[in-house]
């Protein structure tokens, strides 16, 4: 079979901005074999040199510190096709003679319906593999559907569901951390630990994505996936190995286990809110609903806070609190585990909320910390707050790059299976049938404030 992979979407914001920089991290590796091809299809009309040099473009935007070499390198791979891909004619007379080894769904989620319909029509070779983006589906039923498409036509060991924060490095950490060390795993529950805060906070607007955004809102675009799965890793029980069933098994019984808040925690358990005008990193951003491409009455929001709740034993009452914002003051990304305090003090001048043991995974920049309590250098009886911290270097490859190196090696470790983006669906479909019908208001934050008033 050919090395060829296909990108469905060639000329979106996924592409541009993380497929064809990664390709080229891939390919200034050395980890890009040479007879990789890569065929760009989109409804628009375009020839391999119209796409050579809009890829030429987004490459000088999205990865300035590119190697030159590798750059040309992946110029000189790619090919243009037009073509309708929710259309099993116009995506077979574009694959024609193609044979892909992989055909990357780089689209809006809602669009996957028809496209893996049209696929599955357009005649595609038996070991073509097919890679869906986050989030899989537009909600539980579409999710399960496509399940059974894919099942139908293709076979789970055929997809891979991505989800890029599963290969950032301090995500891989935890799993490093929390079982390759004695120290952490016999605290790792309610008895010593309170409360969990996943926060992934951007100053990052709308960025021109309208298109996809508008219709997803900040609970599908992270909740939904990145933040689950980082809850999944953190809580989960230990593997027996890292293979892809044991990894994704554990995953999934975490994820099932979570209850989604009943109606009567809703309102106190969710928070939706979109920002308004504001300044953030010298820029002047403009109220979401006056962005180009927005639709005011869609309500989307652009900041999402859900406390869940894991219905087991390790974790019965403590609260993980999800949190993740567009166009806020500072970029906060971390998952911060705060511990209890200790049974008893005995330095007595000690603020007990102030001393609690806070472990924090960092990304950007990449670090893990615990924060403890040591005697001052001054007065040795008054505590003072310091940090055990191990930083990393630069990943050697950004995780869209490990991930399609995973997806040419056929290795779905990574990969998202289809009962846990089911599961991820289950939790947070009661969630968007109660913003919805209006039972959590829509709040507002200006751009560039923390986020909206507690
Ligand atoms: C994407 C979301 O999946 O992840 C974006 O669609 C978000 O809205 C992004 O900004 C964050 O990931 P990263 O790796 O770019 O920080």
């Amino acid at each position: 079979m050919s090395n060829t992979l296909v990108i469905l979407g060639a000329g979106g914001d996924l592409a541009g901005r993380y497929l064809l920089p990664a390709l080229t991290r891939l390919a200034a590796a050395g980890e890009l074999p040479p007879e990789v091809r890569i065929v760009g299809v989109d409804r628009g009309p375009g020839s391999d040199e119209s796409f050579r040099d809009q890829a030429r473009e987004r490459l000088r935007r999205h990865l300035p510190d590119h190697d030159p070499q590798a750059a040309a390198s992946l110029l000189e791979r790619l090919c243009y096709r037009q073509a309708d891909v929710t259309s099993a004619d116009e995506l077979a007379t574009a694959l024609r003679d193609l044979a892909p080894s992989t055909v990357y769904l780089a689209l809006p989620n809602r669009v996957y319906g028809d496209t893996v319909a049209a696929l599955s029509r357009a005649g595609l070779p038996e070991q073509t593999m097919l890679v869906f983006e986050k989030p899989f589906g537009t909600g539980l039923a579409d999710a399960c559907g496509l399940n059974e498409t894919i099942r139908g036509g293709f076979g789970e060991h055929r997809v891979f569901r991505i989800d890029h924060f599963l290969a950032k490095q301090t995500v891989l950490n935890v799993l490093g951390l929390r079982f390759a060390n004695r120290l952490f795993e016999p605290v790792w529950n309610n008895t010593h630990i309170e409360r969990v805060d996943i926060v992934w906070d951007e100053s990052l607007g709308l960025e021109g994505r309208a298109g996809y955004y508008d219709h997803a809102g900040a609970l599908r675009d992270m909740i939904q996936n990145h933040l689950l799965q980082l809850l999944a890793l953190i809580a989960m029980e230990p593997p027996t190995s890292l293979s892809e069933r044991d990894l994704r098994d554990r995953k999934v019984d975490l994820l099932r286990a979570i209850a989604a808040p009943g109606p009567a925690r809703m309102a106190s358990a969710t928070r939706r809110a979109r920002y308004t005008a504001g300044r953030v990193d010298e820029r002047d951003l403009p109220s979401y609903t006056d962005e180009e491409g927005v639709d005011p009455a869609r309500g989307t929001e652009t900041f999402a806070e859900v406390t869940l709740h894991i219905e087991n034993w390790r974790w019965a009452g403590v609260p993980f609190r999800l949190r993740s914002g567009k166009a806020l003051a500072t970029d906060r990304r971390e998952i911060a585990v705060h511990f209890r305090p200790v049974p008893h003090q005995p330095f007595a001048t000690i603020d007990d909320q102030a001393t609690r043991n806070v472990l924090r995974f960092s990304l950007d920049p990449d670090e893990i910390a615990v924060e403890i309590n040591l005697n001052g250098a001054g007065d040795p009886f008054e505590l003072e707050r310091e940090q055990l911290a191990a930083t990393f270097a630069r990943q050697q490859l950004p995780p869209y790059s490990l991930l399609l190196r995973e997806i040419m090696q056929r290795d779905p470790t990574l990969s998202i299976r289809d009962d846990e983006a089911e599961e991820s669906w289950r939790i947070v479909e009661p969630i968007l049938a109660a913003w919805t019908d209006g039972t959590v208001p829509l709040e507002e934050y200006p751009a560039g404030s923390a986020g909206p008033a507690r």
